[in-house]
């Protein structure tokens, strides 16, 4: 990247891009008690029957501490699709969800919880607080919504839109569930109401009169807003003792100390945004390589 020092204009050169953060605060000895055991719920057992070796340092390679990096490739991903905006709210946290109806996005940068109901972030204080003194976790529901995404974006059979997207967002820790669009509730609509109906706008464009379909249809944006929603675990490292075996084979008990959030489904907010804004990136500039400018619609009659 060169920065003009004179005008202070950023431009990419067409080289890589490097990005580096230093973790100038781990505190590895919080970790030493747990050495030997397997933390149920986390990947403590699968990596060292994978690999036989492990660092457990802040949980080593597992530890979302990686994320961060998405986080940031996510900000130079938003750059490249002119005039589109992602954006993540957290819409449950534990079995409580927020009220829909009292949606508001200027919300969300106003409590420590990415949420988008004012009235339920209190509560959420409360709530978390009282799981966190307990020792215990919960888990949480993210949803994302990009908006200007052009049409046409996504390939028909390998590397769909959607398929993409569930990777990109499974591909999270802790993330045991994604939706698109209407999701799970899909499968109880009568095909009546999950038909996103069609008309023609002003402009002489389809105007879509719902989004069941989370702007995605046969793997390809349909230009409406892109809805993902992505269920997040419960911390599995908890102050509560619970039952495991340590790697030499004996069981044994597990408490885990040490900096854990009670529910790391609000930092996962800014992740899934970012790898949003990463797939979709992506297939805009897969479609621009394969199309060049996406045809024009409508299509004169023969
Ligand atoms: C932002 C974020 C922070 C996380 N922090 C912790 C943590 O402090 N303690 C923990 O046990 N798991 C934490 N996790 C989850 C683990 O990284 C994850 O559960 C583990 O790597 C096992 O992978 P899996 O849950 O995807 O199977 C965090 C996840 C995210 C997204």
């Amino acid at each position: 990247m060169f920065i003009d020092e004179a005008t202070g204009e950023q431009v990419t050169t067409g080289t890589p891009i490097a990005l580096v953060i230093d973790n100038v605060d781990p505190r590895s000895k919080d970790y030493s008690d747990i050495k030997d055991k397997y933390r149920p719920g986390h990947a403590d057992y699968t990596y060292d029957a994978k690999y036989g070796i492990r660092d457990y340092r802040g949980g080593g390679r597992q530890s979302a501490r990686e994320t961060a990096m998405r986080v940031a490739a996510g900000a130079v991903a938003r750059k490249i699709v002119p005039g589109m905006t992602v954006r993540g709210a957290l819409v449950q946290m534990g079995e409580h969800k927020i009220e829909r109806k009292r949606w508001n996005w200027d919300e969300v940068e106003r409590n420590p919880f990415f949420c988008p109901d004012a009235e339920q972030a209190k509560f959420f204080e409360a709530y978390l607080d009282d799981i966190r003194k307990r020792g215990s976790s919960v888990g949480a529901v993210i949803e994302i919504v990009a908006e200007g995404v052009p049409v046409g974006l996504g390939a028909p059979i390998y590397g769909k839109l959607d398929g993409d997207l569930a990777a990109a967002l499974m591909g999270i820790n802790a993330v045991k569930g994604v939706e698109i669009g209407a999701g799970f509730a899909a499968a109880a609509l009568s095909g009546e109401e999950n038909a996103d109906e069609i008309r023609i706008g002003n402009d002489g464009k389809p105007v879509f009169l719902s989004n069941h379909a989370g702007g995605i249809l046969g793997g390809i944006s349909t230009g409406q807003p892109i809805v993902c929603r992505f269920a997040v675990k419960p911390t599995s490292s908890i102050l509560t003792p619970r039952r495991t075996v340590d790697r030499y084979g004996a069981e044994t008990e597990i408490s885990t100390k040490g900096r854990h959030d009670p529910c790391v489904g609000i930092r996962a907010v800014p992740i899934g945004e970012a790898m949003v804004a990463c797939v979709i990136a992506d297939h805009y500039l897969r479609q621009r390589g394969q199309m060049g400018e996406t045809p024009a619609w409508p299509f004169a009659r023969a």
